[in-house]
């Protein structure tokens, strides 16, 4: 190809679902000429085949694909994470010129692409770790975006991925996330938070099926209704389609028919292992992902299926009353994952030597995303009014939401408990709430049995220094030197 026919201003690598769909919502933009380029050149002819309209340069070579391109040559990864994208970062680090951006759209851990964009940076590249959210119909219609890498990246890269992504309220769902894996660090806790809203979601059906007897359909025209409130999500609302859904094999609710064993691809278990790494408890998320886990034991939960429940039948007089008690445990549970979730944010910042701007994320999360929801707007305003919150769940208007739910969420608890219900999320949310607005936590006397058999010390309430009882001798204390 001759450099008159380099026309494309940007490329798409990997033309599965998510990169053709990609590649397609680029082609459809004013301004855009997509190259595309698939390691098996049927794919590439196939998409050619079904959407003419998008007039895509395409190619079968690396050579043919980086000759197509305008420079500074720009070009989106769009492979499963994993090996497969080193391969072609390799390929393109090739056949591309100092100046070009390398973007990996795909679902990366965000160490693998610090390490990535530091190799690639050597090469005078850049390297761009994006995290994509919306699934294949965001990649098509918009998605919500979060871009790392370096500044003079973005200043190309920008205007191609704003003219992409979702918009909400006039603004579109993508912004400069920070530096090398600033972008998929943020992904991944973007999937944390997924993970715990859905098992908040499936908790609050379960409770409502279980406890008031109704049936799935009539439990979606609950979250449809929900969906109308301050809970307005992407995920309530798919819910309430999904609980509609009838099986037409069985005529049975689709829900009971889909086997309980919920699949993971890795992101979920990231947030919480980071998380642990940072000493940030995540704590429903993590039960979001260990309740998943559970679930896909099928020999232990087999083997404990006879163990005993509770002895007394557990009721719910007013059924309506009770709906909206576990509507209100919902949200309150909802706003702790949010609020674990960016804490996890600031601790990566902080570790990483990143300038994340909270009140962003939250706006570019707004829409195109899967934890799209109207409660994303007085997050961005907790943050404007106050960018050094210290707790997302102490800002005035989640302050006084709490306020109002806290009651219901104990109830709400007290009644999967005695019924025998697990909830872990709800739960686990609760007792986060709870630790955190603890005068005193029994963390003192864990500090006391850490010295008794560890000599690890302890501070005190009433003194400087650090100190140390002599458990095995006369017991008294002495200020300790040296720490343990
Ligand atoms: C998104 C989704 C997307 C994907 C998850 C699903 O933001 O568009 O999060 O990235 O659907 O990876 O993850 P699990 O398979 O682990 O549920």
């Amino acid at each position: 190809m001759s450099a008159d026919q380099a026309k494309a201003n940007i490329g798409v690598v990997g033309l599965a679902v998510m990169g053709s769909n990609l590649a397609r919502n680029l082609a459809s933009r004013e301004g855009n000429t997509v190259a595309v380029y698939n390691r098996t050149y049927e794919k590439t002819e196939h998409l050619l085949a079904e959407h003419p309209e998008a007039e895509f340069v395409a190619s079968s070579t690396y050579e043919e694909f980086a000759a197509s391109l305008s420079t500074p040559r720009t070009a989106i990864i769009m492979v499963k994470a994993g090996r497969g994208t080193d391969a072609v970062i390799d390929e393109l680090v090739k056949v591309f010129e100092p100046g070009d951006i390398i973007v990996d759209g795909g679902n990366a851990l965000f160490t693998d692409t610090i390490r990535r964009e530091r190799a690639v940076r050597e090469t005078g590249i850049n390297f761009v770790g994006a995290g994509i959210s919306g699934g294949e119909e965001g990649a098509l219609l918009g998605p919500s975006i979060m871009p790392g890498g370096s500044a003079e990246a973005w200043e190309t890269l920008g205007p191609i991925l704003k003219s992409i992504a979702a918009v909400a309220e006039g603004e579109p769902c993508v912004t400069h996330v920070g530096t090398d894996g600033a972008g998929h660090f943020v992904k991944m806790i973007h999937n944390g938070i997924e993970y715990a809203d859905m098992q908040l979601i499936a908790e609050a059906y379960d409770l409502i099926r279980r406890g008031t007897g109704k049936t799935p359909a009539e439990i979606a025209e609950i979250f449809a209704e929900w969906n109308r409130g301050e809970l307005e999500s992407y995920l309530i609302e798919i819910t309430a389609e999904v609980l509609k859904q009838v099986d037409a094999d069985t005529q049975k609710p689709l829900v009971d028919v889909i086997l309980d064993q919920a699949g993971a691809k890795g992101t979920g278990a990231w947030t919480v292992q980071t998380a642990l790494d940072l000493g940030i408890p995540v704590s429903g998320i993590a039960e979001a992902v260990f309740a998943r886990s559970l679930s896909s034991k099928p020999a232990q939960r087999a083997a404990a299926s006879d163990l005993p429940g509770p002895s007394e039948a557990w009721t719910v007089d007013d059924a309506d009353a009770f709906i909206e008690d576990v509507r209100l445990a919902l949200y309150a549970s909802k706003i702790v994952a949010y609020s674990q979730g960016f804490d996890e944010i600031v601790a990566g910042a902080e570790q990483y030597d990143w300038d994340i701007k909270k009140g962003e994320i939250a706006k570019i999360w707004r829409g195109g995303c899967i934890i799209r929801a109207q409660f994303l707007n007085r997050i961005t305003e907790a943050y404007d009014e106050d960018p050094g919150l210290v707790a997302l769940l102490t800002a005035p208007f989640f302050r006084s939401a709490l306020e109002q739910a806290q009651e219901a969420w104990r109830r709400v608890v007290i009644a999967a408990t005695r019924a025998g219900i697990p909830s872990p999320a709800f739960s686990s949310s609760l007792s986060y709430y709870d630790g955190l607005r603890a005068d005193r936590l029994p963390a003192a006397l864990v500090q006391g049995q850490r010295d008794f058999f560890g000599a690890h010390t302890y501070k005190r309430i009433d003194k400087e220094g650090t100190f140390h009882t002599q458990w095995s001798g006369d017991r008294t204390e002495i200020e300790a030197t040296d720490t343990h």
